[in-house]
């Protein structure tokens, strides 16, 4: 039975389909990943449909006011790597890899292609975010892609017809094309809808250098960094940082490697890493 807080069997469900929508190029058939009847298909779709409905302009400022008190937890970096991986769903005991695989898995195929030791981290660090399901948080509030809110949905967004079931299509103030914000304003002064990039962004933002702020704020930005739906919004700034945006995105979708990294064998490096950009602990 689909419940409305998880539709998705694992969160893995939603990157799978990510990858079926964006394919690796040298995999030139679509059809290789794609598979409309599937059950699983359909929890995606389900889980979209929860999302569009209800991700508006003040949820997304409540969530905000919520959770960016910092007042939940407080752990090392490694420690929430660890704590993230007690993130377990019961309804899919096989998931192929656990979040710490997928992690050193980026982690590990930037640091392979001699990228600099702050990219690396971010590669380590990007879906941290997703420790919001572990606060009870329903999966369309921590993953799925994001999209700005206050301003009118693009349909270049997967599933657009579901922005029908969202009162804020309906709110004048909300659905125009600039909605609350001005022409290029930059995307600092707009609100994404809520998940586990805009967190781990605030959780993160005095510590990494800006490209790596970018790549976690805006990951799941899939309209815009890889379909340019919201081009009206960015400044020159964004511009450049989106850059690092589409850099970081082959690692995240398509690092998965047969071969899972060695935890143990790794650790000692990630620790020199973390303790290098970041402090002894985390406020989540
Ligand atoms: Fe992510
Ligand atoms: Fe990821």
């Amino acid at each position: 039975m689909i419940s409305e807080n998880a539709p998705l069997s694992s969160l893995d469900v939603w990157e799978d389909d990510l990858l079926s929508r964006y394919p690796e190029p040298e995999h030139k058939s679509k059809e290789e990943y794609r598979n409309y009847d599937s059950p699983e298909r359909d929890t995606v779709r389900e889980f979209y449909r929860l999302n569009h409905t209800y991700q508006t302009y003040d949820f997304v400022l409540e969530k905000e006011r919520e959770f960016l008190k910092f007042d939940k937890k407080e752990l090392p970096v490694w420690g929430i790597a660890e704590f993230l991986n007690t993130l377990v769903d019961d309804s899919d005991p096989d998931t192929d890899l656990d979040q710490l695989q997928h992690l050193l898995q980026t982690s590990e195929a930037i640091r392979a292609d001699g990228h600099p030791d702050w990219f690396v981290l971010t590669g380590f660090l990007h879906d941290m975010g997703k420790v919001l399901c572990l606060f009870g948080e329903p999966q369309w509030a921590v993953v799925g892609d994001t999209f700005p809110v206050g301003c009118a949905h693009s349909d270049k967004i997967v599933y657009p017809e579901y922005f029908a079931n969202n009162p804020d299509s309906r709110d004048e103030r909300y659905n125009t094309k600039y909605g609350v914000y001005e022409p290029n304003c930059g995307l600092r002064n707009v609100h994404m809808s809520w998940g586990h990039d805009e967190y781990l962004y605030q959780i993160m933002k005095d510590y990494m250098p800006e490209p790596a702020l970018y790549m976690m704020r805006y990951h799941s930005f899939y309209s815009q960094h890889r379909e340019e739906a919201y081009t009206h919004l960015m400044d020159e700034h964004d511009h450049e940082m989106f850059k690092w945006v589409r850099k970081f995105n082959p690692y995240d979708l398509y690092s998965k490697s047969p071969k899972p990294p060695v935890v143990s064998e790794l650790k000692p490096y990630y620790e020199e890493l973390i303790a290098k950009y970041l402090p002894n602990t985390l406020r989540l």
